[in-house]
This record gives C-alpha cells, structure tokens and sequence, in this order.
C-alpha cells in the first residue's frame, strides 16, 4: 500500500519537502537522524512504534531524502505527546521541524485530543525556543530524567482556542 502523503511543500531554497507516514525502508536513516540529534530512541523503540500506531509516526523528505522524522502518539485520550522529533544537521532551520509538527497536531487533534505534550532536554536551547514558536509553555521539571543525568522540561501546548 503507498504510504499516505500530508503534505507537500516548496522550502526557503526551492527544494521539495514531502511528508509522509514512515515505512520500514526508511528505518536507517531514522536512526541515523535519531543518533546526530542526541535522541534515546532505539530501532526497537521505532520498530514498535510502527507496529502499534503507525499513523502518528511521520518522515520528512526532501527531493525523495528522508531528512527528519516525528513521532506523535496519545499519552491519554484528551493529551497527545509528540515523543520523538529530529531533523538531519544539514536541512535545519529551512522550516522542516515545524512543518512535521503541524501535520503532528492535525493529527492528534484528528485523535480528538484538546493539548499535547512533550519533554525536552533542559539544555536543549534550538528545540525549547522552536516548541515556545509554536506555542508550547513550561510545566514540569524532572531532575536526572535522561540516561546521561540530564533534566527534562515538560513542555504543553492547547491545541484549540479557549472558547472552541
Ligand atoms: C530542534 C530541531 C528538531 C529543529 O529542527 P529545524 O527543522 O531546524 O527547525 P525549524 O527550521 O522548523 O525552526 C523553527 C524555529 O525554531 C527555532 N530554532 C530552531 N533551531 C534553532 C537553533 N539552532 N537555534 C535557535 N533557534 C532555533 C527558531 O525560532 C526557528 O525559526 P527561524 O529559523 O525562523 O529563526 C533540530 O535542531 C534537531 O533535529 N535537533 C536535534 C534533535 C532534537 O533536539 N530534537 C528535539 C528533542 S525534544
């Protein structure tokens, strides 16, 4: 089965971004992705993800490259959580993470979630500045949440207007 196609779109220096759900061949440069960007998901992490809700699990690519991926699940049936975000070191900042995190909220909206959430390490300056952009606030602390000690920030986001 083709795998369904979210959206297409022109970037800043012309190339084509397409983003689409993820199939198995695109599993190593996920990974290769996954590890540049200091992300702890691991193939079997993915793998499993993709056996169980395939749906949320999105690539990015540009002119037919797999050039970053999210990964957007439900932690409950009002929250959606984008679990995993990553965008190969020589496509960022061209808009690609925001366009896979708009098509995310599409979707868990679909879910009929009303927020998401996500965790984001404390040190990580380019993702936390990217998450407030597109309206996410601070609320949470977890002290040694990451395997190498670091502290993770919960980070929210409404996913509709207070009067919707
Ligand atoms: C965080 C990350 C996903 C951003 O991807 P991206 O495609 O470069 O993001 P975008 O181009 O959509 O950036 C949108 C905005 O976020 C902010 N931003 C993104 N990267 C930034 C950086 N390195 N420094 C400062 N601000 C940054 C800017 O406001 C940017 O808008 P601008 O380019 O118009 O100034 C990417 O840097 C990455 O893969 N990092 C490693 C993995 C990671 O940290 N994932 C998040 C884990 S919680």
């Amino acid at each position: 089965m083709l795998p369904k196609v979210f959206a297409v779109k022109v970037l800043r220096g012309g190339e084509l971004l397409r983003i689409r759900n993820f199939e198995l061949k695109d599993l190593d440069r996920v990974m290769k992705i996954s590890r540049e960007g200091n992300l702890e998901g691991t193939s079997a992490i993915y793998l499993e993800i993709y056996r169980t809700c395939p749906e949320g699990f999105l690539v990015a690519e540009v002119d037919g490259v797999v050039v970053g991926f999210v990964v957007a699940l439900l932690s409950t049936p009002e929250e959606g959580r984008i679990f995993a975000i990553a965008v190969d070191r020589d496509f960022r900042r061209r808009g690609i993470a925001t366009e896979l995190l708009n098509v995310a909220f599409d979707l868990i909206k679909s879910w009929g979630a009303r927020s998401v959430r996500l965790e984001v390490r404390v040190n990580n300056h380019a993702a936390r500045r990217l998450y407030r952009k597109l309206g996410f606030v601070d609320f949470g602390y977890i002290p040694a949440y990451y395997s190498d000690g670091e502290a993770a920030v919960l980070m929210r986001k409404p996913l509709f207007d207070m009067a919707e």
